[in-house]
């Protein structure tokens, strides 16, 4: 047919792909599946000119194209490189990129506080996901952390600038759904922060949004705040009929209240359609909604846990892998010992003891 766009042939950490000229790498491997798209902390395929920001994405480039495959000099980040016809990539499976990958997050720790048991986006923040998957478990930053004064941008949503990490998505969103935005990045290098220009508010029918693609909690629902850990809710897909937004929504019960209303996402944790602030902050009862079904959720994240029984039977294929490959066979034949005097004279019990003293002196040279 004249107008079909020709396609191009990438492999990605060895699987083979058919996009479409002009894709991104990070466009194709999503195209394969979970299981090699690289994670993503800026990039928000919705959000035009998105990306390039936080470095997670980034890849190694093996064979540059059919025509020069060289590889490239250094890492890539996916989101914003193009793939090129007969490009060879690797993700998951490059043992630099992995490494790198330990360095990012690592670097948006360096300010990011570490305050996910009192933060709203604890269980569904991705930078949570992205350090316990690609992080390691130990800091060397002993400088204290950037912090800011409080503002007030309003009454609807929550700024905790300390939080953010600057992955302009929020600004994006703004530029693109309002006709006016009033917020965005000031100040240069340490002290950049996302503020309104002379204390405006955000005021606008679209700017909730900014709430759903903040990937962490420095934007959140002043209307939901403190209500429930997200784990204790239960998502419901629900539409209306709105004149203003596709009035597709996703909404938070605890118990038989509607304790918040947010847009609908993709696997990839990114919103479909944008809704405005009348169906976010407004219909917070069920009679305000016609109820679809429960929400689909991704069998590993924490918001599934005992629901719909997704989590029956069944165990996700990673852990049984890892299990297999990095844990030694439990020995069940073992005598239970309950004598604990006995099992403090134990050279197990000593070793143990030792390994501890050695991890909190350390953590304590670290205050
Ligand atoms: S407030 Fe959230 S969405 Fe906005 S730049 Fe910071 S982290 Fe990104
Ligand atoms: S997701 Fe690619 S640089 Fe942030």
């Amino acid at each position: 047919m004249e107008n079909e766009v020709p396609l191009i042939k990438v492999t990605i950490d060895g699987q083979e792909i058919r996009v479409p000229v002009g894709s991104t790498i990070m466009e194709a491997a999503r195209q394969i599946g979970p299981s090699v798209a690289p994670p993503a902390m800026c990039y928000y395929k919705p959000l035009q000119g998105s990306g390039g920001k936080c470095r997670a994405c980034l890849v190694k480039v093996m064979a540059g194209s059919e025509k020069d495959p060289r590889p490239m000099p250094k890492l890539v980040a996916s989101c914003i490189t193009g793939a090129q016809d007969g490009m060879v990539v690797e993700n998951f499976t490059n043992p630099e990129v992995v490494e790198a990958r330990k360095g990012v997050v690592e670097f948006l720790l360096i300010n990011h506080p570490l305050d996910c048991p009192v933060c709203d986006q604890a269980g569904e923040c991705h930078l949570q996901d992205f350090a316990f998957e690609n992080g390691v478990g130990e800091k060397r930053f002993v400088e204290e952390k950037r912090t800011f004064e409080p503002e007030d941008i309003g009454d609807k949503v929550q700024l905790h600038m300390n939080r953010c990490i600057l992955c302009y998505r929020c600004v994006y969103t703004a530029n693109q759904l309002t006709e006016k935005r009033v917020h965005g990045v000031m100040g240069r290098g340490d002290h950049a922060q996302i503020s309104t220009y002379i204390k405006n508010s955000l005021e606008s029918d679209f700017y909730g949004n900014v709430i759903d693609v903040c990937p962490v909690g420095a934007l959140t629902d002043k209307t939901y705040r403190f209500k429930s850990r997200v784990w204790f809710s239960k998502p419901v897909d629900a539409h209306c009929d709105c004149d203003k937004c596709s009035g597709k929504v996703q909404i938070w019960y605890k118990g038989d209240e509607v304790i918040r209303v947010t847009a609908r996402k993709n696997q990839w944790g990114e919103v479909e359609d944008f809704i405005c602030n009348t169906c976010r902050f407004e219909k917070k009862k069920t009679s305000d909604w016609v109820i679809e079904g429960p929400s689909k959720i991704a069998r590993n994240s924490v918001i599934a846990q005992n629901k719909y029984g997704l989590n029956q039977g069944k165990k996700p294929e990673y852990a049984l892998n890892y299990a297999a490959t990095n844990f030694k066979k439990i020995d069940d034949s073992r005598e239970y010992n309950q004598n604990l005097d006995q099992i403090k004279k134990s050279e197990d019990y000593k070793a143990l003891m030792q390994k501890n003293d050695k991890f909190f002196s350390k953590e304590k040279s670290l205050k």
